[in-house]
């Protein structure tokens, strides 16, 4: 779904969201959804806030799990994604803290595989995700699931590309401060989920929405995997959509 602008194809997700949040708690049901970082998803978090300002949308039966997180960094630091989601939107509605769940970069090491097992088992018994948000890095990653990423693949620890170290790298210090490591849901995770929606704005994301819509499904373009999923949108502004 291509829209004139940003502003708008957020406004059309915030609505989807909005819908199903209220058809969930018409019959008393939690609704789950898959949340993401990165500044693709700011204008939603905006239209989210709005719509519980403005709007009277609760989020009381919303439970959510975050997709990846920096490894290490504290939660607290800038560039942590447990404090992005705090100040972009948990911070702002009426969501229990204890139903939002998030990768940890605190995790001890030693704990990681662990803790990633329990990530899923937690997925799957708050009876898995209905709609997964996601953005898109321009080497096609989702979620940290960088290029060579198996189908298979499961919450885990990964390392980062330079490519993606070096595109995050204006929200650090320089370069060398972007960690090496994050924690991120697998491929299989996200494709588990009952919908999913993709958002991409801006020049820079064309050449990887042509190749993630259009080209062939293969692990090095992760998001082309998405072309897999039955039930699976990419909203874009029309810059983004320039090259289909
Ligand atoms: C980060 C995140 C991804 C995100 C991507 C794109 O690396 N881990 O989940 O989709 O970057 O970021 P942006 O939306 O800022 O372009």
């Amino acid at each position: 779904k291509i829209f004139s602008s940003l502003e708008e194809g957020s406004r059309f997700i915030g609505k989807e969201i909005a819908t199903l949040i209220r058809e969930k708690e018409a019959k008393g049901q939690k609704i789950v959804l898959g949340l993401a970082t990165g500044s693709s998803p700011k204008s939603l978090y905006t239209e989210l806030v709005r719509l519980h300002r403005e709007e009277k949308l609760s989020f009381k039966n919303v439970v959510t799990f975050n997709l990846d997180e920096y490894y290490p960094i504290d939660n607290d630091a800038l560039q942590s994604y447990n404090r992005f989601m705090k100040e972009q939107l948990f911070s702002k509605v009426d969501i229990n803290p204890a139903n939002c769940h998030i990768p940890n970069g605190q995790w001890k090491k030693e704990d990681i595989k662990q803790r990633c097992l329990e990530y899923e088992k937690m997925i799957e018994e708050a009876g898995g995700i209905d709609l997964q948000i996601l953005g898109i890095g321009n080497n096609g990653h989702i979620g940290f699931n960088e290029p060579g990423s198996s189908i298979y693949s499961r919450t885990r620890l990964v390392p980062l590309d330079n490519s993606t170290r070096i595109a995050n790298s204006h929200d650090f210090q320089n370069i060398s401060a972007v960690p090496r490591l994050a924690i991120t849901m697998g491929i299989s995770t996200i494709l588990k989920a009952k919908r999913i929606v993709l958002m991409a704005w801006g020049q820079l994301k064309a050449p990887v929405i042509q190749k993630a819509v259009e080209g062939n499904v293969t692990e090095q373009i992760p998001a082309s995997l998405l072309q897999q999923h039955n039930d699976c949108i990419f909203v874009t502004d029309e810059v983004a959509a320039s090259e289909l």
